[in-house]
């Protein structure tokens, strides 16, 4: 029996790779989906739909209207809140490569800043006052102490453009919600997603070389990149390489459904962020075996130096999510990587490959 139709959710960034499988979700919720994007980061396909969104469709059986409209376009952005009983906006839509940051960090703050402000601006004109907004364990920096609580500070040594614009807008709504009491907001900071929906159909696709561990080592698997560069294998960590909280995308979709339950709960406190993680760390190299297991296929790589920026661990305390929205992340690592193997075996150059788009 199909679930009774509940509220609408405008979601920006829908046709990216956090947004597509959260849509997912939400259609199978029974929400409605109006999503906004400006395919900047997104294979387009030849029709009026992106091919990850026609995916989404036929994964859910559901149509989704879709607007190509970039957050800088105040006038574009405004006539689709007039066009649809907004109740709730899920905030996707941003750059996201923490290198490319470095070298334009101007473009970088104008699409993540100043296209969160317009974002709000229209929001509040049209009255739409509840939010959902995609932040990231970026903000915490360099970790203090692990595993990372919501109660850990933000904002000090953040290191690139990339990270510092998800710490100013989670500020930034922090002081919108706190300054009007119409606003209500849960801030959602993930850590490592990776992996696809079990379909196989709708995945992870990045243009270029890709800048994270999963994607790359899929690449190898598949046979687009020769070997992984593990960069650097002298952290202090158990087997010397990088240690990560990888979440599957699926879990990090549920996560949002059900901050989007709490947000909408009448006595929910206006002003929450949660962790949305595992809890457990694994190193690249607990990676690249769980990755080989998964494809039966070889991982070839080599020892690099270490990556500027990068810290040697990473991973969350989950336990407030667990708590006060009743979510756990359920997916292994080992499920993380059968997922992301299915896409990439299936879908070798992503939403380009060829007949069976
Ligand atoms: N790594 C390699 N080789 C690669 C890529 C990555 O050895 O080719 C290592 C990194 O050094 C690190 C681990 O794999 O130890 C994970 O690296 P990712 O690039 O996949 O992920 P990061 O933890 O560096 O960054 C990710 C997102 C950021 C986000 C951050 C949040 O890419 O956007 O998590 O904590 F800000």
């Amino acid at each position: 029996m199909e679930a009774q139709r509940g509220p609408t959710v405008l979601v920006t960034g829908g046709a990216g790779f956090v947004g597509s499988h959260t849509v997912v979700e939400l259609l199978n919720n029974g929400y409605e989906v109006v999503v906004v994007d400006n395919l900047v980061n997104v294979y387009k396909g030849d029709g009026t739909l992106p091919v990850s969104l026609k995916r989404v469709e036929e994964i859910t059986h559901k149509k989704v209207l879709f607007y190509n409209v970039d957050l800088l376009n105040p006038v574009l952005l405004e006539e689709v809140f007039r066009m649809h009983k907004i109740d709730c906006v899920m905030h996707f839509a941003a750059l996201k490569a923490v290198g490319e940051s470095v070298q334009i960090p101007l473009t970088y703050y104008k699409n993540n800043v100043t296209g969160s402000i317009i974002l709000l601006e229209v929001m509040k004109k049209c009255n739409v006052k509840k939010l959902v907004y995609s932040s990231s364990a970026t903000v915490y920096g360099t970790p203090q102490s692990l595993p990372l609580t919501e109660e850990h500070p933000t904002g000090q040594g953040c290191t690139n453009p990339y990270g510092k614009s998800k710490y100013f807008v989670e500020e930034m709504i922090k002081d919108l919600v706190f300054s009007d009491e119409s606003w209500s907001a849960i801030s959602l900071r993930y850590f490592n997603p990776v992996g696809a929906h079990e379909s196989g159909r709708i995945g992870e696709a990045p243009s270029g070389i890709p800048n994270n561990l999963m994607p790359y080592i899929a690449q190898v698997a598949v046979g687009t990149r020769e070997k992984l560069k593990i960069f650097g294998n002298d952290y202090d960590t158990p087997d010397g390489t990088g240690v990560r909280d990888y979440i599957h995308i699926y879990d990090l979709a549920v996560g949002h459904i059900d901050a989007l339950k709490k947000l909408l709960e009448p006595s929910f406190s206006r002003w929450k962020v949660y962790n949305l993680g595992t809890g457990t760390g694994y190193s690249v190299l607990d990676v690249i075996k769980a990755f080989e297991e998964a494809s039966g296929k070889k991982i070839a790589y080599e020892i690099a130096p270490r990556r500027p920026g990068d810290i040697a661990s990473s991973y969350a305390d989950a336990q407030l999510a667990k708590k006060e929205l009743n979510w756990v992340a359920r997916k292994t690592l080992l499920d993380m990587c059968r997922d992301m193997w299915r896409w990439q075996s299936n879908n070798p150059d992503g939403y380009a490959t060829g007949p069976k788009v």
